[in-house]
């Protein structure tokens, strides 16, 4: 029988406004996991979260997860875990969902039109934040679904745990062997039936999608020394051999402009493309307009949809974020940099071993460099790895959602995997045992990590419907 889910989803309108305030506040932290000196209020956010679920009446546990490592004298944020009803209740599945509570960094001068941790609603109902889609709408999404229920007097469908970390944004550290213990008989996350995590978006701004596979995420540094200190390049040019030169030419020659990784092996470990596969392609919706919507430009590197969700889903990629200790100011100093950190990262797939892939970057590395016969010095060592995940949508937990979507958005959702990471998605399948599903709330145009972030306020209000209506069918399915 279909839940009647009327009165929910009246509540969730009748309360939208303190809906967007509460997303107000949380943006209003800035929760930023890769900066040391917020880490404070990543913390802050976190107890936020926990503190609001408290006052609705769950059982919340903010748990340490030690110090960071490589940087011993800082504390990990902890993680907030937590049950509603506080109770269990007997016969009722039980849910686990996760989500993240840190942000990526920002700052206006980054060509932000409006102030990054200052929610900004305008008259298209666009609401502006740093976290807005990534990921606090959709954290704070679980909550209001509680709050609704409680409102609505509907009867809470299932037991919902929740994972919520503040360090997802750093290749979640110190999180994976907090999540094995705690789905151990007798421990916190023992009886999860299923997992729902919503942190990831539609493929466009129409049409919802559920997701099945994400991939990993390998990050490395390249760092090359050679002076004692930084040098005068009018007294030293020509005569001192210059890290910069070094670094620029071997991240140079990783990857070409059209994306192909330019490290001999590593296509090798790729899972080759099934005539099955192949076909799933043509179907989705999304065009190449959608791709040019989201880039703000033209610049794609291939013209047809397929092989661009190809190159997103299913190919690897390698991509060049920065270089450490290079000028980079506005204006023109004539300085040669005495050592210099380059930063880059591969996108994994089916079936690449990240150790595999950690030692074709290394030797292939070690060996362009050495072809520059440089006297300088190379370190090259990786920062985080986190696997790539393809799940069966065959199963009750995606059905599930996709009779939510049904009812929410009147429309079936796509079946979708996406090029992004979430590093403890794996983690959770293989510790729990269960399916795990990616349910996400924004869309294409939120632009998540970039300037001017935001989450449409239709997406977050029909997204809380989806969140609930999802744990309604959820509770109803049968086994499959
Ligand atoms: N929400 C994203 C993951 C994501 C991005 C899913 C795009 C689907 C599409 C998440 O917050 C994120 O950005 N993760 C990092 C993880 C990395 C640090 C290991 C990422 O993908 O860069
Ligand atoms: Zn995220």
């Amino acid at each position: 029988m279909a839940p009647n889910l009327d009165s929910f989803f009246q509540t969730v309108d009748s309360n939208a406004d303190a809906f967007i305030e509460r997303l107000r506040q949380a943006v209003a932290i800035p929760s930023i996991s890769a900066d040391e000196a917020r880490r404070q209020d990543v913390v802050k956010m976190g107890m936020f979260l926990k503190a609001q679920l408290e006052t609705l009446g769950a059982k919340m546990e903010a748990r340490p997860l030690g110090k960071q490592p490589g940087k011993e004298h800082l504390e990990l944020p902890p993680a907030v875990i937590g049950r509603y009803p506080a109770k269990k209740q007997e016969g009722k599945r039980t849910i686990l969902v996760y989500g993240h509570y840190d942000v990526q960094p920002a700052e206006k001068s980054d060509g932000w039109n409006t102030e990054p941790f200052e929610l900004s609603v305008d008259d298209k109902g666009r609401m502006y934040g740093r976290g807005s889609t990534d990921d606090k709408g959709p954290v704070l999404g679980w909550v209001n679904v509680i709050e609704s229920h409680q409102k609505a007097g509907v009867d809470f469908p299932v037991n919902l745990l929740m994972c919520f970390e503040g360090m997802e944004e750093y290749g979640s550290e110190g999180l994976d062997d907090f999540i094995v213990a705690e789905c151990k008989p007798g421990k916190f996350f023992e009886d999860a039936d299923a997992v729902c995590i919503s942190d990831n978006y539609w493929l466009g701004t129409e049409k919802p999608c559920l997701t099945y596979g994400l991939r990993g995420c390998s990050y490395y540094s390249i760092e090359i020394s050679g002076p004692g200190q930084d040098l005068h390049s009018g007294v030293f040019g020509g005569t001192a051999q210059e890290p910069m030169t070094d670094l620029t030419r071997v991240m140079g020659s990783l990857v070409d402009t059209n994306g192909k990784i330019q490290i001999p092996g590593l296509y090798e470990l790729v899972a080759p493309l099934t005539k099955e596969e192949q076909s799933l392609y043509s179907n989705i919706a999304f065009t190449m307009d959608n791709l040019y919507e989201s880039l703000g430009s033209k610049t794609g590197i291939f013209d047809k949809k397929e092989e661009t969700l190809m190159g997103r889903w299913r190919y690897p990629s390698l991509s060049l974020h920065g270089i450490e200790g290079a000028f980079s100011q506005p204006g023109a100093k004539t300085v040669i940099p005495a050592k210099v950190t380059g930063k880059f990262s591969i996108r994994t797939v089916p079936d690449m071993e990240p150790h595999e892939v950690d030692s074709l970057v290394f030797s292939y590395v070690k060996d362009q460099f050495a072809k520059l016969s440089s006297k300088n010095k190379l370190n090259v060592f990786l920062q985080h790895s986190g696997k790539w995940w393809v799940a069966s949508p065959n199963h009750w937990n995606f059905t599930a959602a996709a009779k939510a979507v049904e009812k929410v958005w009147k429309i079936k959702p796509d079946l979708t995997r996406e090029g992004g990471s979430i590093p403890v998605t794996l983690t959770f399948e293989q510790a729990t045992g269960k399916n795990v599903l990616l349910l996400p709330m924004g869309s294409s145009t939120d632009a998540a990590h970039s300037i001017n972030e935001k989450l449409d306020r239709k997406n977050y209000i029909e997204g809380i419907k989806l969140l609930g209506a999802y744990l309604h069918y959820v509770a109803e399915e049968p086994t499959s």
